[in-house]
């Protein structure tokens, strides 16, 4: 009785492999073995296997492309998900899946909770909900984690790009007028792990749709700037100053698909259901880029090139926070 991991080459997908390994046995599944936008093969797939669990970490997460391609991440972050849903209620199974912020038009004040009404900007929004509404319609036993701003050791994500730029660029521009909690993959994984044991071994109905995010909030800008800070604390060799990296807004970024400027999340009922307290977004932050410094330092044993360390960063207190 296995765990089924989909989407597991992408930055989520990776670090669940690690953190499910302890529920049971996982076989992991990519693109290429597991594509969900060929409903009849994964349908085949699902009940060959027959999992107790089905996780799915695979989506169309390419919000700009999505604008030019509604087809598809409908097929991928709709119609797929409500297969999944309705061989997870075949099977008797449980379905894990994840939604985002991005189901939100940004205009409220304050946090949004689990019932706040929705009202997708863009086509990966509008797709994501679809999906979501089609698993709490199907009757599965289910968790939906809803989730923003995530980012991890593994994959393209913000601070990967802030630092690219921060090689290369002595100062630039970043949204400043959207807000949101970044969320490291580490403490996604750890929450599904934790609250799936809960859910599989309770008396009570815990299906549902959570939050899950870190705790605190910045905008965009206030993030890079964390970023190259502490880069810079951990001896990264940067072009650019923190305090050069200036405020620019939505309108003057010009995306293709419309952002919410507030993707804020309560994380009350994650707390009240599972015991469960994010901690805040800088912690996850600090560990990626620690791991990266120390795999940095360990591929480049000589005078760094790439990244241009300028020194090997001490083992003792680079976690520490400011
Ligand atoms: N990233 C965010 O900021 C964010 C925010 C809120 C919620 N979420 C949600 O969190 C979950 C995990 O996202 P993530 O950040 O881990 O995204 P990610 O790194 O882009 O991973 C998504 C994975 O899905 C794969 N995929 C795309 N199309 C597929 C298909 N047709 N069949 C099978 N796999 C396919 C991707 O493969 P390729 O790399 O080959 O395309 C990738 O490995 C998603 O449900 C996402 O909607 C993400």
């Amino acid at each position: 009785m296995a765990i089924l991991l989909l989407g597991a080459q992408g930055q989520l997908g990776w670090e669940l492999g690690a953190s499910l390994s302890a529920l049971g046995k996982v076989l992991h599944f990519g693109r290429k073995e597991a594509d969900l936008s060929r409903l009849d093969e994964l349908r085949k797939l699902v009940l060959t296997i027959k999992p107790r669990v089905i996780i799915n970490a695979a989506a169309h997460t390419k919000v700009d492309q999505a604008e030019d391609e509604p087809e598809l991440a409908g097929l991928i972050n709709a119609e797929a998900p409500a297969m999944l849903a309705s061989l997870a209620k075949e099977l008797d199974a449980w379905l894990v899946h994840y939604s985002t912020d991005y189901v939100f038009d940004g205009t409220k004040d304050g946090v949004y909770t689990e019932d706040d009404a929705t009202a997708p900007l863009n086509v990966y929004g509008q797709s994501k909900l679809d999906g979501d509404k089609a698993i709490m319609a199907s009757g599965c036993r289910h968790l939906i984690f809803r989730t923003s701003w995530v980012f991890g050791h593994h994959g393209r994500n913000f601070p990967r790009t802030i630092l690219e730029l921060a090689r290369q660029e002595d100062h630039f521009s970043i949204v400043a007028d959207q807000f949101g909690s970044p969320t490291g993959v580490e403490l996604i994984s750890s929450v599904t792990a934790l609250a799936l044991n809960q859910a599989q071994r309770s008396d009570q109905n815990l299906s549902g749709l959570y939050n899950l995010v870190a705790s605190g909030y910045v905008n965009w800008q206030e993030y890079a700037i964390y970023v190259v800070r502490r880069a810079i604390d951990l001896g990264w060799s940067l072009l650019a100053d923190p305090d050069k990296i200036i405020p620019r807004s939505t309108e003057e970024s010009g995306r293709k698909a419309v952002r919410p400027a507030n993707s804020r999340l309560s994380t009350e009922k994650l707390t009240r259901v599972f015991g469960l307290t994010p901690p805040p977004w800088q912690y996850y932050v600090d560990r990626v880029l620690w791991a990266w410094t120390r795999e940095y330092v360990a591929a480049n044993p000589n005078p760094p090139k790439i990244l241009g360390l300028k020194f090997i960063p001490p083992m003792n207190g680079a976690m520490s926070r400011s």
